[in-house]
């Protein structure tokens, strides 16, 4: 974090979380709060709210939540840095120039020093490959087929075995060591002192989406490991943030990209004529990257290899692709091995055939899925019957749920009515929640909740009565002076929630903001890392019930918390001198009926 907590806050307060949003996502007065799709997972009923009150906004549907910076972050696919920015222009808020000197502007200095040393680099490996020296890489490339415009084109280049001369090359130019190393264009030894990372591979520059030189893939010339030498994640390099190829994609007609495995793929299928084709950078297919191919296309078309890996990391991806929105299907390259195998055996117009009659995402699961069963056995028949309902679940919109089922129905000869019946009662029982029925109560963020609820050994309802305590002192500090000689974070589960409560209680105890429409959103703005921001803010995002008489409501969640922290101390949890603790949280327990409770708001 490069500024003081002061210098969020006065951001955030100048910027209304629901304006914000509001030029992104069409959202919709519903109560005190606003709802609209969204913009992070593929919805047709509004589960994303934004609530003015505590200035936050959180999607019951994906769990995804946090400030007015988070959502930008998110949404733009920007960092911390520049999304305070944006706000604080917005608002008119004057960044310290003070922060901004030390350290962000070192840091700004030091990202265009690396894009520098890098365009050198790669400038230095494209000259090196059509020289004298560079014949064996060159050799090698239009052994692969490359003609030398498209070798042009993605900027190829080569690094010999000589020396460490990119090394000497930039030292002359009067970089550092230091810029060199951090590149990850040079390594250090004892032995060798500063030298060459790439040596005797030819090289991929890998482009962000600008065209700038972030980093680069060496390949071996022949079969020695590893295959791919890549530049290390730098500040200029983030693997999970960018794709290969997307420089020219983003620039294609068509309604889709082609997501492949390699970079040769990716270059075979430029060569061909398919442009939209883009890959990850050596690395897992990440949310991010389903969220910047967002903003070009509406469908990816997968085309991995046709091994067994290729389509574990298709099943894998089709499900963040599905999840953030996006239209996923897969190319058969069968019987070749990937695209740019099949390019080279039968051509482009074969290729396009292929992604004619790319199989839709879900299909393709359940039938991958069939391959584990014994169709012929009953028994496993209807153990696939059963999960294929289960998968159906994760449809929330109702009419696609009901295509698919449908489909599902006619394609494996599984009765109908029988096959809705099952998913109605995975419906009510799982997680994904069909519309229609009941709404279970939310649920603290997706996967980094789920996560500590089930290390935990306190139950859903639990949990919910601490989240629901929190979030009701964010909506009513005045609530906090009746409580206090009741309850500490110590009430709370370990991890997230009790550094929540810590840090509420701090700022609670000094009675500073007690503008509730700050302290959650600013709260949030603690927390270091984006699990933990989407964490805290379901803490904050609670749905106080509509109750006739809150106080009520208030008494029964504060007594169930309070049991949860004996139970917790009787079970052996948590340290010091267990039977005496056990015996003052019981009395305040007990105590607790006879408070008499003034809530401010109603609810
Ligand atoms: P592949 O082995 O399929 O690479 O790995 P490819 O691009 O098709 O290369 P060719 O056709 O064998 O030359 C897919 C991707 O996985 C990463 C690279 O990004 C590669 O493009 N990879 C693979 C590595 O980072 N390191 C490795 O050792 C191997
Ligand atoms: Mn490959």
């Amino acid at each position: 974090m490069y500024y003081s907590q002061e210098v969020v806050d006065e951001v955030l307060r100048g910027n209304d979380i629901v304006d914000v949003i509001s030029s992104h996502v069409h959202l919709q007065k519903r109560g005190a709060n606003y709802q609209g799709l969204c913009p992070f997972h593929n919805e047709k009923t509004p589960s994303f709210n934004v609530s003015p009150s505590r200035q936050i906004f959180k999607c019951f549907g994906c769990g995804v939540g946090g400030n007015a910076i988070t959502f930008l972050m998110k949404y733009d696919n920007i960092g911390f840095q520049e999304a305070l920015q944006q706000l604080a222009d917005r608002a008119g808020v004057k960044l310290p120039v003070q922060d901004y000197s030390e350290k962000a502007k070192k840091r700004q200095e030091e990202r265009e020093q690396l894009l520098q040393v890098n365009k050198e680099a790669a400038t230095y490996y494209y000259r090196l490959l059509r020289s004298a020296r560079g014949r064996k890489g060159m050799e090698y490339l239009t052994g692969r087929a490359l003609s030398a415009q498209t070798m042009q084109k993605f900027g190829l280049g080569y690094a010999d075995g000589r020396g460490s001369d990119l090394t000497r090359m930039l030292k002359e130019k009067g970089y550092s060591d230091e810029v060199i190393l951090k590149a990850g264009l040079a390594a250090f030894d004892e032995k060798r002192g500063i030298h060459d990372k790439f040596w005797n591979r030819v090289m991929f520059p890998i482009q962000d989406m600008g065209g700038r030189v972030i980093g680069f893939g060496g390949r071996v010339m022949g079969d020695a490991k590893p295959k791919y030498l890549n530049s290390p994640e730098t500040p200029v390099f983030d693997k999970s943030r960018n794709l290969y190829g997307l420089n020219m994609a983003k620039r294609t007609k068509k309604p889709y990209f082609i997501l492949c495995e390699g970079y040769m793929d990716v270059i075979a299928m430029h060569q061909a004529g398919f442009t939209e084709a883009i890959a990850s950078l050596g690395t897992a297919f990440t949310q991010q990257q389903a969220l910047l191919i967002r903003r070009f296309v509406k469908n990816v078309l997968l085309a991995y290899d046709s091994d067994g890996a290729g389509v574990q990391a298709a099943l894998r991806n089709i499900k963040i692709i599905r999840g953030t929105g996006l239209n996923g299907r897969v190319i058969d390259l069968r019987p070749y091995k990937d695209p740019d195998e099949f390019m080279k055996a039968l051509g482009s117009e074969d290729f396009q055939k292929r992604i004619d009659h790319a199989e839709n995402g879900f299909f393709y699961e359940i039938r991958q899925l069939e391959g584990n069963y014994q169709m012929e056995d009953p028994a496993q028949r209807t153990e696939f019957s059963h999960e294929i309902a289960k998968r159906l679940c994760d449809f929330t919109d109702e009419i696609e749920r009901n295509n698919y089922l449908r489909e599902m129905a006619r394609k494996y000869f599984i009765e109908e009515e029988a096959l809705k019946k099952a998913v109605a009662t995975y419906g009510r029982a799982g997680a994904g929640t069909p519309e229609g029925m009941p709404e279970t109560p939310a649920r603290p963020s997706g996967r980094s909740g789920d996560k500590k609820d089930r290390k935990t050994a306190a139950g859903a309802s639990d949990l919910r009565s601490q989240r629901l305590l929190l979030t009701w002192l964010i909506d009513d500090p005045g609530l906090f002076g009746q409580i206090r000689e009741y309850f500490s974070p110590l009430d709370f589960e370990e991890g997230l929630y009790r550094q929540a409560a810590e840090a509420l209680w701090e700022r609670l105890e000094k009675g500073e903001d007690k503008d509730p429409a700050m302290m959650a959103a600013s709260l949030i703005g603690s927390f270091e890392s984006p699990e933990d921001q989407e964490g805290a803010a379901a803490l904050f995002s609670e749905r106080v019930p509509d109750d006739p008489n809150p106080g009520k409501t208030l008494m029964e969640v504060m007594t169930s918390v309070k049991r949860g922290t004996v139970a917790r101390l009787v079970r052996g949890e948590g340290s010091g001198d267990a039977a005496l603790t056990i015996f003052r949280e019981k009395k305040k327990q007990e105590k607790l009926p006879g408070v008499n409770i003034h809530l401010s708001s109603p609810g």
